[in-house]
């Protein structure tokens, strides 16, 4: 059962359409159906309290309690919490007032990247190349709810890379590392998206790589988290910049990232429901992870406009195409079912078709032994599907293809 639900989520169970920060509907719903597990997957309801809710009834939950997702659900908290922990990451200053933040941002050198502090799906974040902009930006930012307070940070050259933890607060276990696509356009230019494509692994994350990553960032964040008093059971989501002097980090994510998740959970072998549960009830070091030693590429295939205001309602053709493909694997996101009445040789039926109801539509996935064969198989099924202003990048891939270690010390 899922909640609130999508048409694709139906396919698998019931859903309730309880909203998403209704955290007392939710928390009736679990009481009267006791579930083995819940698994929160979105922001929003992990910061308003819902797997505390849900954890005072006795129930099993994968996903942080509210105290602990702070990580995610305050810029300012979590970077505090970066230097109390010493994990490495960009210099920044916090504002409460825009006059004053304004004042600073004359003297900086650029590039400069301006943050709310709370959060704001995605829109809060801007990479500003001048005090134009920087003061742009900031106009932005003012008419925010989510910017009481405004962080100012040095912007960080370099590879982006998303790297996951599962966690039951005391054991860590990493998957496959990833890599994002946020700008809308091929070469990562245009605005920043909730992500418009990623593969799994990446290249550059060699194993060196990631045992620095698990030793000096996600092991003392987790520690540190158990430390303070407020133990973190879920996903812990690193946004980190790799450059030649190491890893750093811009962010920590309190859940599975979208669309990374569509990439890495096709090479997961295991059992989902037991290594989550695992995390939820502090037994995590029972499980092992096992992965499939291929490469994954996910296209994201969005309405037209988006990331502004986009057009839905389009129909969309060759879903079922595109499953069929070897390898291919489509995720329907924003899409909608509604029933067609057809009549095919004198007789009438009804068809569900499916229209486009988001800004990101599908996450279109390829698997291959190469990270080139998963581009392949990916576009293919891409080309197979169609609606009215559809957009996709045609570059998802591409950096990995000749990608070697960037940071890799002795
Ligand atoms: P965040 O939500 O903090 O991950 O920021 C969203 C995106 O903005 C990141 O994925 C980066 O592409 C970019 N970004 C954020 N902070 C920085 C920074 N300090 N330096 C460079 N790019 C950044
Ligand atoms: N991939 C970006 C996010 O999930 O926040």
């Amino acid at each position: 059962m899922s909640a609130p639900g999508s048409t694709a989520l139906a396919e698998l169970g019931e859903v309730k359409p309880i909203a998403v920060d209704n955290v007392e509907g939710l928390t009736a719903l679990a009481k009267d159906m006791r579930p083995d597990l819940t698994v929160i997957g979105p922001e929003l309801p992990l910061v308003l309290g819902l797997a505390d809710s849900l954890r005072n009834l006795g129930l099993d939950v994968f996903g942080p309690s509210s105290e602990a997702a702070k990580i995610e659900g305050s810029k300012v908290f979590a970077k505090d919490f970066m230097i109390r922990h010493n994990l490495p990451t960009a210099n920044y200053a916090v504002f409460y007032d825009p006059a004053e933040a304004k004042n600073y941002i004359k003297d900086a050198s650029y590039p400069i990247v301006l943050k709310a502090d709370g959060l704001s799906a995605g829109k809060g974040v801007f990479v500003c190349g001048n005090l134009e902009r920087a003061k742009a930006a900031l106009a932005e930012l003012s008419k925010m709810e989510s910017a009481s307070r405004i962080i100012v940070e040095e912007y960080l050259a370099g590879e982006e890379l998303s790297f996951f933890v599962i966690t039951d607060g005391r054991t860590l276990l990493p998957l496959p590392s990833a890599q994002d696509h946020k700008p809308i356009f091929d070469n990562d230019r245009g605005p920043n998206t909730g992500g418009m494509g990623a593969y799994a692994p990446a290249p550059l994350c060699t194993p060196k790589l990631e045992k620095i990553i698990m030793e000096t960032i996600m092991r003392p964040a987790v520690e540190g988290l158990a430390a303070e008093g407020t133990p973190f059971r879920g996903l812990l989501y690193a946004g980190l910049i790799v450059s030649l002097s190491g890893p750093k980090l811009l962010e920590f994510n309190a859940r599975f990232g979208d669309p990374e998740t569509q990439a890495l959970m096709p090479l997961f072998k295991g059992d989902l429901a037991k290594t989550l549960l695992a995390a939820a009830n502090g037994t995590l070091h029972e499980i092992d992870l096992q992965w499939h030693d291929r490469y994954s590429v996910c296209v994201v295939m969005s309405s037209k406009g988006y990331p502004g205001p986009y057009a839905t309602g389009e129909a969309i053709t060759g879903l079922d195409e595109a499953n069929a493909m070897p390898d291919a694997i489509v995720f329907e996101a924003g899409v909608s079912k509604v029933p067609r009445k057809v009549v095919t040789g004198g007789t009438e039926s009804w068809v569900e078709t499916p229209l486009t109801n988001g800004g990101r539509v599908l996450g279109v996935t390829g698997l291959g032994d190469t990270i080139g064969q998963a581009i392949d198989t990916a576009y293919k099924a891409v080309s197979a599907i169609k609606f009215e202003g559809a957009h996709y990048r045609t570059d998802i891939g591409a950096k990995a293809v000749n990608q070697g270690p960037l940071y890799d010390p002795d």
